[in-house]
């Protein structure tokens, strides 16, 4: 096993709060076992563009509490190419980096496992992601601070929805999945939810706003964005304006706002946690694997089953929804 000297650090996909603290953490523990580490800007864009650069110890001092990532982020077309990983690894041998730890989501590990198997070049990813949405690890670095902006949006909402006696459908991120939704969905004690996962759909909307209790004066519904058939929270907002005239109907997106702001304390040690994990997992040999936390103890997934979106909604949680909003 060839000894790693030089390990190159990048954030990459949709940034999450809590990635500064998985970034500190990487740099510190690698600087602690006397491995030097360079940073990568703008995840594989700055890998194929030569953005590297070395970090020290000061280098991640005062950026725990901030949210964003100070190495940048981006979505990255090139890299998908053959080309785009041939020239990010023209690059970082330039730069003598001889092992990588991406922070990330499915896209990031998607990419470090296409460029794993191609080059000789150990990688360990960290989950960051608001999305909640891979397998391997209970929470993703950046959810728990999400989720905890969501509700306090959806708190403001509901102040204005009992004012005017309204029903507010308000979406919220997570690509196809309803992590975000089913969570902050309980946490704010909204009136219903729609996610992709488990069909839960319209219909049981509909059903609800047909059949349920008549005196309510403000409602909640929280709709996961995402292409689902379902369309987005205009076109549910519309249908329901369509089928019941008599309630009136709001529509707000959260949007970005989701993806701001102090990482929660939770996010900060998931974050020191696994990236610790990561680094001296490298040390170790391991390869191709996310550093998660499953069950408060650290695991080691493969990307390949990381990736595979974990569609199983507990049905308990589902429950909770149903019978605390009636
Ligand atoms: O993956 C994180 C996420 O915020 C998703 O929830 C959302 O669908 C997507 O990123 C939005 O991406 P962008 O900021 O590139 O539009």
């Amino acid at each position: 096993m060839t000894q790693i000297k030089n390990i190159g650090l990048f954030t990459s996909g949709g940034d999450a709060p809590g990635m500064n603290a998985a970034i500190r953490a990487v740099v510190r523990t690698a600087l602690f076992h006397d491995v030097e580490i360079t940073g990568i800007r703008r995840g594989y864009e700055g890998m194929i563009s030569g953005d590297l650069f070395p970090m020290d110890r000061r280098s991640v001092s005062n950026i725990m509490q901030r949210g964003g990532t100070i190495l940048k982020s981006a979505r990255s077309g090139q890299f998908r190419r053959p080309e785009g990983r041939e020239a990010a690894y023209e690059q970082l041998k330039k730069f003598n980096v001889d092992a990588l730890i991406a922070i990330g989501g499915d896209g990031t590990f998607r990419g470090a496992k296409a460029f794993g198997d191609e080059f000789d070049m150990p990688i360990i990813g960290l989950p960051g992601t608001i999305d909640n949405d891979l397998t391997g690890t209970d929470f993703t670095i950046g959810y728990d601070t999400a989720i905890n902006t969501v509700i306090n949006a959806v708190d403001k909402i509901r102040d204005t929805a009992e004012s005017h006696d309204r029903l507010f459908i308000v979406e919220v991120m997570g690509k196809d999945s309803g992590m975000i939704a089913l969570r902050t969905g309980i946490a704010s004690g909204a009136e219903g939810i729609i996610i992709p996962e488990g069909r839960i759909g319209v219909d049981k909307l509909f059903d609800r706003l047909e059949n349920g209790r008549k005196n309510k004066t403000s409602r909640i519904v929280i709709v996961a964005e995402g292409e689902g058939e379902e369309g987005g929270a205009f076109d549910i907002g519309s249908q329901v304006k369509e089928k019941f005239p008599h309630l009136d109907t709001r529509v707000s997106i959260l949007g970005h706002i989701q993806r701001g702001g102090k990482p929660t304390c939770m996010d900060r040690v998931l974050a020191c946690r696994v990236g610790v994990a990561a680094v001296e997992a490298l040390l170790a040999g391991y390869k191709g694997d996310m550093a998660g936390l499953v069950n408060n103890e650290i695991v080691f997934t493969p990307f390949e089953h990381a990736i595979k979106r974990n569609s199983d909604i507990d049905p308990n949680m589902l429950r909770i929804v149903e019978m605390l909003s009636l």
